[in-house]
């Protein structure tokens, strides 16, 4: 009789434990279930009798991994009977918990169980695994599974599949690698940054690239993955088959779950995600754009816009807060990253330690807890407040934790600290866009200038040095030694007065926001614009579309700026638009910037020379082209087509197999 009963206890230990294992069901918040999916109500509701057959599920988007740690790395994936994402929009009811999925009323609640297990191994070929668990998914969660692989070696590469339980029904071999321990003497580790990539702008080529040259450790986005809009309102992607879905303007759990579907569906993002571990952090338009702690452009948190709004968008209610938790939970359902503690609001900011080399600060500038913004018709009161002292970016909570991160990074005796920040952290006059009443891009931090000096405050009083501040959100390259302008004397030629170097790159699709057709000459007049406005401010690129790579070792730091010649096709050719060093000590970039040439944007001191010069990385091979020819404005069959200033085109530019233009608004 005991046995028995032992037996069936450990049976249900197991069996709860597959449930347990899948770490979207805590979404958001591991310390506090409740705020969760309530597990054993999908137990009691789960007919094990009845599984689903392998043949009827599928891996629809490919695997993932993210947020390595020295011993574990988080594994992604999803497992799906129907290619349809649930439909729920009713998350919160009453006093069921917030996320209670018992509602047969407008979803389909899945009573079979998805059963699926996961393998990481040294080897491709999955031979004797090293760490291996199975894990159940459900509708509740838009058939997503997130598990953390344990005990693996540090900085260490190695391979991982799915599969459905008890069948040969498996996912794709994906790649990932371990993080080097906090007190290992690692010799260099490389990065992938990117940030902005916009679905119907184009196609994420820049995400392929890396992969295809297997050329960094790991990738970081420092946000906006996805973009809210339909189809029209930011980016045209009918003629490129890329119309977002659901294609409106996303506010539901549902839209933002789906949204999440489509943009990973894009080859490219597979691709990268299954090659690298991924570190990604949201900036704006993983919720809508210009978020702040209370609100957005379109939408504020009052009972005027919510009625307003909603009855634009087709009268569902759904209040700014209530948008912001869909969005977030779809973001923690889809990403590969470890779920950070939510006690305090919606926490993404996190540190990794990366051996001896450095400490990698991902910071949210955004949805935490940030102040108003320029909300477009504020611009002029945002611009008078600031400088206001009781302005923050992220909230008194986070900053006080990002001034201890920084100290106890040098303390340690990391020889680099990294920070990644959705908005450009530098000053940047941009009247040549902005005109001379509001000069500042007051939603980064132009706009929150205490919370910059309290930064530069801390750098400077204790002397923490080799800083090195990532950011994206511009659309543009902008690289700067980082100085706290009329505060400390700078030495523009030199460097010399600095505390580090920002780069902040260029945006993976979304368009430069002088034109999304710009021509490469006033593009390149521009850049020459904002480099002479701005003294700090060494290289600007607005022309190309891109990221970049750091290699990050002992001795220096070296950046290499790609552009993408064409957004308009996959395609996997780059240029080689700038290379910079920052040498260990220096605190600014080292003279002459970028060796005194590149091939794009404005240098401060030196020669930009377009040297047609492009990488294929499926190949290797250069070729020297008029890059001109793959200019955005260029359709996919090479001919120049007539866009009419920003709308899609009618629908007799239609042909077989393209749909016809859809406009919401
Ligand atoms: C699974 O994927 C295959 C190939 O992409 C497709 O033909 C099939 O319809 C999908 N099955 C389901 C249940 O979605
Ligand atoms: C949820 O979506 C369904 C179908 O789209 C719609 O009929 C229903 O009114 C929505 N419910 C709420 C509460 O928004
Ligand atoms: C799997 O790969 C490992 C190392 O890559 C190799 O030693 C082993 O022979 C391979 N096994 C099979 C069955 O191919
Ligand atoms: C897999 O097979 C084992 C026995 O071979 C069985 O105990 C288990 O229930 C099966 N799991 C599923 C999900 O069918
Ligand atoms: C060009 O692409 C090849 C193939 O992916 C890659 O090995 C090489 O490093 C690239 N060259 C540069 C300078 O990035
Ligand atoms: C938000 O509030 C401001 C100030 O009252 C107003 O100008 C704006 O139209 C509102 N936006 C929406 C979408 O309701
Ligand atoms: C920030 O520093 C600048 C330069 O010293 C100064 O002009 C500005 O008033 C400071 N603002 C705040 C709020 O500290
Ligand atoms: C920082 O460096 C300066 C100049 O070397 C020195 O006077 C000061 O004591 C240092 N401060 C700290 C907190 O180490
Ligand atoms: C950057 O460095 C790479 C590798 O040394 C080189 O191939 C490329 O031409 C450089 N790019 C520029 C713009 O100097
Ligand atoms: C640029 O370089 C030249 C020669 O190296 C130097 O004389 C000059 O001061 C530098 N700075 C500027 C802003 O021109
Ligand atoms: C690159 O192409 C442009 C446009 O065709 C041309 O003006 C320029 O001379 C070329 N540069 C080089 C280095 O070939
Ligand atoms: C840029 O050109 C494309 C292709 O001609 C066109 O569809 C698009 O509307 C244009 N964009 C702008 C902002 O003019
Ligand atoms: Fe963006």
């Amino acid at each position: 009789m005991k046995l028995q009963a032992a037996a069936v206890l450990s049976f249900a230990a197991a069996a709860s434990a597959k449930w347990t294992n899948n770490l979207n069901y805590r979404s958001p918040s591991e310390h506090h279930p409740f705020m969760g999916i309530a597990i054993h109500k999908v137990v009691r509701r789960t007919n094990y009798a009845t599984p689903f057959n392998a043949s009827q599920l599928n891996f629809t988007h490919g695997v993932a991994s993210g947020d390595p740690y020295e011993d574990s790395v988080i594994l992604w994936t999803r497992c799906s009977p129907v290619y349809d994402d649930d439909k729920s929009n009713i998350t919160v009811t009453g006093t069921v918990p917030l996320y209670s999925h018992e509602h047969n009323e407008y979803v389909s609640v899945s009573a079979a169980p998805v059963c699926v297990n996961w393998q990481v191994s040294t080897s491709p070929n999955m031979t004797t695994p090293v760490s291996q668990g199975t894990a159940y998914t459900s509708s509740d969660i838009d058939y997503t599974i997130k598990v953390e692989a344990t005990k693996l070696q540090p900085f260490t590469q190695y391979y991982y599949r799915f599969g459905v339980c008890n069948s040969t029904n498996y996912s794709p071999v994906g790649r990932t690698k371990t993080a080097p321990g906090p007190n290992d003497d690692t010799a260099a580790v490389s990065l992938a940054i990117y940030s902005c990539s916009n679905y119907n702008f184009g196609f994420f080529n820049a995400f392929g690239n890396a992969a295809r040259k297997n050329s960094v450790d790991y990738v970081l986005h420092l946000g906006d993955f996805i973009y809210e809009y339909a189809e029209g309102a930011y980016g045209w992607g009918w003629s490129l088959g890329r119309i977002p879905q659901p294609n409106a303007e996303i506010r539901t759990l549902y839209d933002y779950r789906k949204r999440h579907a489509t943009y990973r569906a894009d080859l490219d993002s597979i691709l990268s995600f299954q090659s690298f571990a991924w570190i990604p952090v949201w900036d704006d338009h993983e919720v809508g754009d210009n978020t702040y702690r209370d609100g957005m452009a379109d939408q504020n948190n009052t009972e005027d816009s919510f009625i307003q709004y909603d009855i634009e968008y087709g009268g569902e209610y759904v209040s700014f807060d209530q948008r912001k938790m869909n969005a977030v939970r779809a973001y923690f359902e889809w990403m590969p990253i470890r779920q950070v503690e939510m006690d305090d609001n919606l926490r993404i900011w996190r540190s990794f330690s990366i051996g001896t080399l450095f400490d990698l600060i991902m910071l949210d500038t955004r949805q935490y807890d940030r102040s108003i913004t320029d909300l477009y018709w504020n611009t002029d009161y945002i611009h008078q407040i600031s400088n206001d002292a009781g302005r923050s970016m992220m909230g008194s909570r986070q900053e006080n934790w990002f001034y201890n991160q920084l100290s106890a990074s040098q303390e340690r005796g990391a020889t680099w600290r990294l920070i990644g920040s959705q908005t450009v952290f530098s000053r940047q006059n941009e009247s040549i866009v902005y005109g001379n009443q509001d000069p500042l891009d007051y939603d980064a931090w132009d706009g929150y200038q205490a919370n910059r000096n309290r930064t530069f405050q801390h750098l400077y009083q204790n002397n923490i040095t080799n800083n090195i501040v990532m950011s994206g959100d511009s659309h543009m390259s902008w690289v700067s030694d980082l100085i706290w302008l009329d505060e400390h004397p700078y030495d523009e030629n030199t460097g010399a007065g600095s505390v580090g170097v920002e780069f902040a790159g260029s945006a993976v699709s979304s368009p430069c926001p002088y034109g999304q057709n710009i021509t490469q000459v006033s593009a390149n007049n521009a850049s020459n614009w904002l480099v002479h406005a701005n003294k700090e401010l060494q290289w600007q690129d607005v022309y190309y579309r891109g990221y970049y790579e750091l290699t990050i070792s002992k001795t220096q730091v070296n950046a290499r700026f790609y552009g993408i010649p064409s957004i308009v096709q996959r395609l996997p050719y780059e240029v080689s638009l700038a290379n910079f060093t920052v040498m260990a000590g220096a605190n600014a970039l080292q003279r002459p910037v970028a060796g005194g040439i590149v091939a794009s944007g404005a240098l401060k001191n030196g020669t930009t020379r377009m040297m047609n010069m492009t990488n294929n990385t499926l190949t290797g091979q250069y070729i020297v082209t008029d890059l001109q020819s793959f200019g955005y404005n260029q359709g996919p069959n090479g001919t120049r087509t007539n866009g009419t200033s920003g709308q899609p085109q009618q629908s007799s530019a239609s042909g077989p197999g393209v749909p016809a233009p859809t406009t919401t608004s």
